[in-house]
């Protein structure tokens, strides 16, 4: 039976079941350098204010240190019956550091010290996948810098629309990336905010000083409200939701690319590095990167529903039900790093674009019908008009089995006198691409610009 842990108001020990039903050690195990820190961080505070000895303190935080390098090297590993983290910690501390150690727990309350090592790990997390977003962005930027002239069909309602420059295609990924680079920087700075010295809810009789250990622990800012700072979670959900859509983003993405490399697209050929074979059928080659990043996006944005269910139903302050935060951000985080990581390398090494298979694609559609009707909006004729002229080409065209660049200028004559031989240049799918110079758009000379721009971004933001 495991040892007493509460108080002498307790006669009886927890039914062995409901320890293993209780107990968060074997995932909040992840926290234990934060909760390190911040235990840390608590003694230099509690003596700094005059409540513990500078001695006691010292004698504390060279314990914690202890702690670290067991944990490090593989020899601390405590046992449900330790029940989580904090538990554990304090045990050993005491372990090693005698009766001292007892006192570490002075003015504070597992409730304000758990909310320290989830702000403390998440802020380290996103900081990690910040800097993997950009890895993601560099790698987004490279592929475009190759491809800038090379055309792909765009598409909207998943029809042949225009034809872009595959750079114009990628670098809306970067854009999406960059957005979630920023939101990730706006949720840090609410995420780094301490609760630490809550209490369990209330404050504390002690004559503590948050600033100082909140200054200790890097936070910007302080919970001005006890009952707040020891049961919010909105950060962690602000969290969950901006890592939703990186994986939505990710999902996107990978859509594509399972897409690309159909037979039917054949926009692209996976590398030996990226795609799996088949158990049975030996011609296969499988996205399964993409695959699983689609896959993954799902769990991802299930954790984000968790969260928010979670903590619909809680009164004020803290309540057990907050321990189920741990697992869903744990994995969020895992899942969505492993993901940019994965997306990275498919993007440097995993594939090709087959660049005569899209230059064909792209010259064999009508996705060059808006300009013809733009040609001839730009020599005067209403663009309506103009519009309901060339969908009657494009029908006659498609009955005839021909594309428009194979009308002859009598043909093009026919349906409107202001036509002239000058047509053809207009409609080749390069001068389609670089004809739509709006800012934002697929032209060559915008696309530059945006790439320009975009390494730009990278080099000044870091
Ligand atoms: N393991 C707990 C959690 O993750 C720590 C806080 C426990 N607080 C309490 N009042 N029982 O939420």
């Amino acid at each position: 039976m495991a040892k007493k842990t509460w108080s002498d108001r307790f006669e009886g020990s927890l039914h062995p079941a409901i320890v293993l039903f209780n107990a968060s050690i074997g995932f909040d195990i992840e926290l234990i350098e934060y909760d390190l820190t911040g235990s840390a961080a608590h003694a230099k505070m509690l003596a700094h204010s005059g409540i513990i000895s500078v001695t006691e303190a010292e004698q504390l935080v060279a314990g914690l240190e202890q702690i670290r390098q067991e944990y490090r090297q593989g020899q601390f590993n405590p046992g449900v019956d330790q029940e989580d983290v904090h538990f554990a910690v304090e045990r050993r501390l005491t372990e090693l550091v005698g009766d001292v150690g007892k006192k570490l727990h002075t003015a504070r309350s597992r409730n304000d010290q758990v909310g320290t090592d989830i702000r403390l790990y998440l802020r380290d997390q996103i900081d990690q996948i910040r800097a993997s977003l950009r890895a993601f962005q560099e790698t987004l930027v490279a592929l475009a810098s190759e491809h800038v002239e090379t055309l792909i069909p765009g598409y909207t309602h998943l029809q042949r629309a225009q034809p872009i420059s595959l750079a114009h295609h990628l670098l809306a990924y970067f854009q999406m990336a960059q957005r979630d680079w920023e939101r990730l920087g706006e949720i840090r700075a609410r995420t780094n905010i301490s609760p630490l010295g809550s209490g369990a809810l209330a404050g504390t009789t002690f004559p503590i000083d948050r600033h100082f250990s909140a200054n200790l622990l890097g936070f910007e800012g302080l919970y001005a409200n006890s009952l707040d700072g020891v049961s919010d979670r909105d950060f962690a959900i602000e969290f969950l939701g901006a890592a939703s859509l990186i994986m939505v983003h990710l999902s996107r993405l990978s859509e594509e690319i399972i897409l690309w490399a159909s037979q039917e697209f054949s926009f692209i050929r996976l590398t030996d590095s990226c795609a799996t074979g088949s158990s049975i059928m030996p011609q296969k080659k499988n996205p399964d990167v993409a695959e699983l990043v689609r896959g993954k996006t799902g769990r991802v944005i299930g954790h984000l529903q968790s969260l928010l269910v979670l903590m619909k139903g809680l009164p004020l302050a803290y309540n057990k039900d907050l321990q189920e935060d741990k697992e869903a951000l744990f994995d969020a985080v895992k899942t969505v790093q492993v993901c940019l990581e994965a997306m990275t390398i498919l993007l440097s090494e995993g594939l090709v674009f087959q660049t005569e298979r899209l230059a064909q694609a792209v010259a064999e559609d009508f996705s060059n019908a808006t300009d013809v009707a733009d040609y001839l909006a730009a020599k005067g004729v209403p663009f309506r008009e103009a519009y309901n002229l060339v969908g009657k080409v494009v029908k006659t065209s498609l009955a005839q089995g021909k594309l428009l660049k194979d009308l002859t200028l009598a043909e093009w004559q026919a349906l409107h006198p202001a036509f002239d031989t000058d047509i053809y240049a207009a409609i080749t799918p390069q001068q389609v691409v670089a004809a739509r110079n709006s800012y934002g758009g697929t032209g060559f000379e915008q696309v530059r610009q945006a790439l320009a721009q975009a390494k730009l971004c990278l080099e000044v933001e870091g």
